[in-house]
């Protein structure tokens, strides 16, 4: 949301001639991204065909041969084994359950491969309320958050599992953590036009996105 250069946080790995799965990809610029930085082939999940169409619009335009699956990323069609990365950018990260997406990537990747993925921070999801913008007070308890189900005018149900839910499930599926990177907003930071549930005031106190990243264990 605030521009942060991967210069920056540093946390993905180096990519070329890398296999890079990006589990619920939208329009996949994540992945085009690591194709432009060198990636051997990327592919795409994605469970929403208009999502997918816009992908293959833009992959057709670029000519970058991504490949685009339309498939559930909590049970890929996909050999084990087949992928050095796996990347989420606000897909299977918040939107499939933790207890399925996660076992999956453990899967997809080798021994070494990498697991990055971005969502909102704890602390975000837990000051935002039912509606409205993020507060600097607790709106939510944190027994709530594994499962999130909004019921306003754009319902649906999102997935926050705390940090130690996420540490045990990551080490029972294999994984070493190798960072938890929080994203703060830099100075001089304006609110985001589109994302304006939390403001850049909030997040140049609070982070109010974080990136982890782990390796599938040998
Ligand atoms: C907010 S978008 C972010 C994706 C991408 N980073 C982007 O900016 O386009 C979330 C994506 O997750 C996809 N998604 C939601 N549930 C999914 C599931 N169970 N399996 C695969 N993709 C899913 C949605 O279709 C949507 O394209």
């Amino acid at each position: 949301m605030w521009q942060t250069p991967e210069s920056t946080t540093k946390v993905l790995p180096d990519v070329r001639g890398k296999d890079v799965v990006e589990l619920g990809c939208g329009t996949a610029y994540v992945g085009a991204w690591l194709k432009r930085a060198g990636a051997r082939r990327v592919v795409g999940i994605d469970i929403t065909p208009a999502q997918l169409a816009t992908a293959q619009r833009l992959n057709r335009k670029t000519g970058l041969g991504l490949e685009l699956v339309e498939a559930n990323a909590e049970v890929v069609p996909l050999r084990d084994e087949s992928f050095d990365v796996a990347i989420s950018e606000y897909g299977a990260s918040i939107w499939c359950d933790p207890y399925k997406w996660i076992p999956e990537a453990g899967r997809l990747l080798r021994s070494g491969g990498e697991l990055v993925f971005l969502r909102n921070s704890t602390l975000s999801m837990l000051c935002m309320p039912d509606t409205g913008r993020v507060q600097e007070s607790l709106q939510r308890a944190q027994r709530d958050m594994n499962r999130l189900e909004w019921t306003d005018d754009d319902p649906g149900v999102e997935f926050h599992p705390s940090a130690g839910d996420l540490i045990r499930l990551l080490r029972a599926n294999g994984f070493e953590i190798i960072d938890l990177v929080e994203l703060f907003a830099p100075e001089g930071a304006t609110d985001h036009v589109e994302y304006s549930y939390v403001t850049a005031a909030w997040a140049r106190r609070w982070p109010s996105e974080e990136i982890w990243r782990a390796r599938k264990r040998d």
